[in-house]
């Protein structure tokens, strides 16, 4: 155990600086996150009208004496980091040193510590951020803080505050994340003076993952590859949700928020996940801390792999096989996703489905030349949505035989002869034979008009008979309280019916064909993606993946007047505008190269 110490000036100020402290979750995490550092066995959360009145987190770590504890609550004082080099390969959560005095700032604070080896511990008290009261107290060795009156002191932050039940579940999500972390350190809840969480000590992440998802049918997979070591307990497609915000990734330890990881887990299950359909589960990352940067942002809910890439192939890599084999011997289904390829050994656990996948080839190269043989490549029609469609990956395909539309419109001349399998427009032009696939090109159609429309503060709402009602997690609810403004822009007018549950009133007219609910959940799990932050990136993504719902599907019949009225709005549609990426909707055949094939010409 270090000694607490203030850090010199220069490299504090290397520090990422921001808000530590915005909601009583807040509070709760970084208080937890001292009990880990601390080497706690068991950390016992208490709080009380949502945190705000009040919040209590106690472990039995190794505590602090009373000069480490007078210094504890001073900014930029902290036993976890040094110098520089620790710096680049932290391995404890907290390394700033600026949580305790962020917290005692903004709320009537005390803390109470005691060493191990001590007869006696003692207590620091501030009220926002006064001068401090020590005093010696009876208490069993470690460490408890208790606060009161959060942001008593800043009615500005205060204001931001969500319905207490709200922030109370952002507190039961924080503190289960702890415990998904650590299985070996028992955590409890206690909201209001009822037990509400009682994490006991588990053997393995897998027991802790299937005592907190309860009733998920998860699937472990487990494998490595290089530097990089890879556990995930996933849901089966089948179970997977409509929201995306069921799937918990930890980089060592620390839960984060990564689209592109999240896309990467998404991703390798391949075509058994249905559209709009996400995974729920838990993903484990681990490799070494000097390939991870975790300074990066003020609440340390995002990180910076060294090679993001190298990570994401991995991650996809390891999952898709292990899913693969579950999923299509289940399911009967086809390879879904070409990482299969690579055939990997399986290892059958003993507990329920289980795949570990070994591939000790080395992705981290070091030198910035990575490996992105079988990295997956987003190539979906509409901004690739979060893997929500299915998309094939392009390495899939072979050489394209004939020319898409990319950077042009479709022709004027264009008229449709007829459907094909269910899934294809067959249409001709003065000049060629052209086949739209019809899901992709109804689907594009329906988001170009959703999105012109929404630029324009313009999209026209249908108001459902009767509304639905859907059962969401606390943090949905928070999530539509945030966004609100959005949600309604882009159509939808969803309110918060109860603690855990919404009720859409009205859904976009272009989309009245999509189910609500399904339209719901998947707005606000591409929001729960943006982090509650800047929506601006995940607007075309939730309209993108509302129009999918919306839209033809592959399968349905397709008649003469649907099919023209397609290719009307068709021509409408620039494409070399907003989409770089585009899946092609369609595939041109010239005649002048029919004629060649059959040896006219
Ligand atoms: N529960 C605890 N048990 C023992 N020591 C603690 C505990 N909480 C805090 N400390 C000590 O107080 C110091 C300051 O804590 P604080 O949370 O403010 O900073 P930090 O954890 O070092 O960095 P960060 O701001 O990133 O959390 C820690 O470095 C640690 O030495
Ligand atoms: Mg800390």
């Amino acid at each position: 155990m270090r000694r607490v110490q203030v850090l010199p000036d220069d490299l504090a100020n290397q520090i990422a600086a921001g808000e530590v402290v915005e909601r009583p979750a807040s509070v709760v995490k970084e208080l937890c996150e001292n009990a880990i550092d601390a080497e706690a066995t068991r950390v016992d959360v208490a709080i009380e009208g949502g945190g705000v009145a009040a919040c209590s987190v106690a472990d039995d770590g190794h505590g602090m004496s009373e000069d480490d504890l007078r210094l504890s609550i001073t900014r930029h004082a902290t036993s976890k980091i040094a110098s520089l080099e620790d710096l680049l390969a932290i391995g404890t959560f907290g390394f700033r040193g600026e949580a305790l005095p962020s917290i005692a700032s903004v709320s009537r604070f005390r803390i109470a510590s005691r060493l191990r080896a001590a007869d006696a511990g003692a207590s620091v008290s501030i009220d926002g951020g006064g001068a401090p009261s020590i005093e010696p107290v009876g208490m069993p060795p470690g460490t408890r803080v208790e606060i009161r009156d959060l942001f008593y002191n800043v009615p500005a932050r205060r204001k931001f505050l969500r319905a207490l039940a709200t922030e109370s579940a952002h507190v039961t999500e924080v503190v289960d994340g702890i415990a998904l972390s650590r299985p070996d350190v028992t955590v409890t809840l206690e909201r209001d003076g009822r037990r509400v969480r009682e994490h006991l000590r588990a053997a393995s992440r897998e027991e802790r993952v299937r005592s907190i998802l309860v009733g998920w049918e998860l699937v472990r997979c487990a494998g490595k590859m290089g530097p990089l070591e890879v556990e995930a307990h996933l849901s089966r497609p089948e179970k997977a949700r409509m929201g995306a915000t069921g799937l918990w990734v930890f980089v060592n330890g620390r839960p984060v928020r990564d689209r592109a990881l999240s896309r990467s887990v998404d991703h390798a299950y391949g075509s058994v996940l249905e559209p709009g359909r996400y995974p729920v589960g838990v993903v484990y990352l681990d490799l070494p801390n000097d390939l991870v940067d975790v300074n990066v942002h003020p609440q340390k809910s995002e990180v910076r792999f060294a090679e993001p890439r190298a990570v994401q192939d991995a991650v996809h890599r390891v999952l898709s096989s292990a899913l693969g084999s579950v999923f299509t011997s289940q399911l009967g289904l086809g390879a879904p996703s070409p990482a299969r390829a690579a055939s990997l050994p399986f290892d059958t656990g003993s507990r329920g489905p289980s795949h570990v996948a070994e591939q000790p080839e080395a992705v981290f190269t070091g030198s910035g030349e990575l490996d992105f043989s079988g990295a997956m490549q987003l190539t979906s029609g509409i901004p690739s949505t979060a893997g929500a469609i299915p998309y094939p990956l392009r390495e899939d395909r072979g050489a394209p035989m004939l020319s898409t539309t990319d950077g042009q419109t479709v022709p004027t001349s264009i008229r449709f002869i007829a459907q094909v399998r269910g899934m294809y427009l067959l249409c001709e032009t003065d000049d060629a034979i052209i086949v739209l696939d019809q899901h992709a090109a109804a689907e594009r159609v329906t988001f170009d008009r959703l999105r012109t429309a929404f630029h324009a503060k313009a999209v026209a709402m249908q108001t459902l008979l009767v509304p639905e009602i859907v059962d969401v997690r606390a943090a949905d609810i928070a999530a539509v309280e945030a966004a609100g403004d959005v949600v309604q822009a882009m159509g939808m007018d969803i309110r918060v019916a109860g603690p855990t549950r919404l009720a859409i009133h009205a859904v976009p007219q272009l989309l009245v064909r999509a189910d609500p609910r399904a339209l719901a959940t998947s707005l606000l799990g591409e929001l729960a993606r943006s982090g509650g932050r800047d929506y601006s990136g995940a607007i075309d993504l939730s309209l993108a993946t509302m129009a999918c719902h919306g839209s033809i599907r592959a399968g349905e019949r397709v008649g003469p007047e649907q099919a023209r009225e397609l290719l009307e709005r068709l021509k409408e549609i620039e494409f070399a505008g907003h989409c770089p990426h585009g899946r092609p909707i369609l595939m041109r055949l010239p005649f002048r190269d029919l004629d060649h094939r059959v040896g006219r010409r």
